[in-house]
């Protein structure tokens, strides 16, 4: 979505992109052969806002362009994402809600269901909002209440007249996708009871820096939250950012809470976190000229990596056609000629093209019968998931390259 003149998408002050990352494609937009010719690019310049302090993209396409009926992202595919969800479901029950009668809940970007099943199983009245059509259907079709739109103001005043208020919204890996996000706060804001909760994961900007994991930046993530950042956006709209929790889910995230401004003590970690943030030099635009010679140097890492196998003639395939690996193929120019193949256990990726550079996405026996010599890990996000069932492909002489937080090799 065009960016008004560079203005910051939450404090509307100026801004200039301290980086580009080049044309990128639609980071899930898994294509055939016959889509190359019209396939959709856009220029992928991220910013640093030195008022309000959010890390954002200066534009970014079209929401229908990523979140539609080909959405090829199914939460509950993976079974260390099914559990976290299912933790999640616990925490906010056990800590927010007193009574299972008269609890409303709702989920932003509820996917297909893998987190309000949890809900529907506790008979407790929920609504989710997906608008990939074909992800909310897989929810719809197990009984989860789901609306298939794009949560903004407007729609929260809709849910307010047909279902009431809620005690408690959630989302997770979402949030930071929506631009408009001052009207999704407005809207939460609305429909929240006076002593309703807000919480949200998202991957956080701290881990991104740590591990520049610049591959965290794609289209869907127009914003990279901190605590700074959040607690910000949250005054800005009548809420109150009052305790956050570290996550090890998708490479390092942070869980918000958030309530209507004054409603709940506001604990000491967020003093922590924003004294640690400080520290770290994160709110500081210099810390993002660091990040961009970090992102520099791992991308000419990998590339020099992966000529030098290519010039020793081993094989090296790609495990895990990630959303965020369309970022580290397309920024570091890495195609076919490097990476013979990515192997995914999506079935909607399978027999398809990574978007940009190409790389075919093939079914995951083709890594299981036939193993490379080395396999760049892009799912790094899963890596013990992905471990504990590759125990063989080590013991047979397989190597995994790594390129968070650096290029290199295991073992
Ligand atoms: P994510 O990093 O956005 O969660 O996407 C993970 C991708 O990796 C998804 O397309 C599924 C794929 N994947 C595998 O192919 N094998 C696996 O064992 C795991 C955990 C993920
Ligand atoms: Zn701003």
């Amino acid at each position: 979505m065009k960016n008004n003149h560079n203005n910051c998408r939450i404090c509307n002050k100026n801004i200039a992109p301290f980086m580009s990352f080049g044309e990128m494609p639609i980071a899930n937009g898994f294509l055939s052969k016959d889509q190359f010719q019209n396939e959709y690019f856009f220029k992928m310049e991220t910013a640093f806002c030195d008022t309000c302090k959010t890390f954002q993209l200066i534009d970014q396409p079209q929401p229908t362009k990523m979140f539609n009926e080909n959405y090829p992202f199914f939460s509950s595919l993976s079974k260390y994402m099914q559990l976290h969800f299912e933790k999640f479901s616990e925490y906010i029950l056990d800590n927010f809600i007193s009574s299972k009668k008269d609890t409303f809940v709702i989920e932003l970007g509820s996917n297909d269901g893998i987190m309000l099943k949890n809900f529907k199983n506790n008979n407790i009245k929920h609504l989710g909002i997906e608008p990939s059509t074909n992800v909310a259907k897989i929810a719809k079709d197990n009984g989860i209440e789901t609306i298939s739109k794009f949560f903004d103001e407007n729609l929260a005043e809709e849910i307010l007249s047909n279902y009431g208020k809620a005690d408690a919204i959630f989302s997770a890996n979402c949030i930071c996708h929506i631009p408009n996000l001052n009207s999704v706060f407005r809207g939460v804001f609305k429909l929240l009871k006076d002593e309703g909760v807000f919480i949200y994961e998202d991957p956080y900007l701290g881990e991104m820096l740590k591990k520049t994991s610049y591959d965290q930046i794609y289209d869907e993530h127009v914003y990279i939250f901190s605590i700074t950042s959040v607690k910000n956006i949250a005054e800005r709209n009548g809420l109150e950012l009052f305790d956050a929790e570290r996550q090890i889910t998708h490479g390092g995230s942070m869980r918000y809470m958030l309530a209507k401004k004054g409603s709940r003590k506001v604990s000491s970690n967020i003093h922590t976190f924003l004294k640690e943030e400080d520290n770290l030099k994160m709110n500081s635009i210099n810390r993002f000229d660091i990040f961009k010679e970090q992102c520099e140097k791992s991308k000419k890492d990998l590339f020099d990596l992966l000529v030098k196998l290519k010039s020793q003639n081993k094989r090296v395939i790609g495990y895990g056609a990630t959303s965020k690996s369309t970022t580290i193929l397309n920024f570091s120019n890495i195609d076919e000629n490097l990476i013979e193949y990515i192997c995914d256990t999506t079935p909607l990726k399978q027999n398809k093209f990574s978007p940009g550079m190409h790389i075919p996405i093939k079914d995951y026996n083709n890594f299981k019968n036939n193993y490379p010599d080395y396999a760049v890990l892009f799912a790094w996000n899963h890596k013990k998931e992905i471990f504990d069932k590759e125990q063989d492909y080590i013991k047979k002489g397989g190597k995994w390259i790594h390129f968070i937080p650096e290029v290199s090799i295991e073992p």
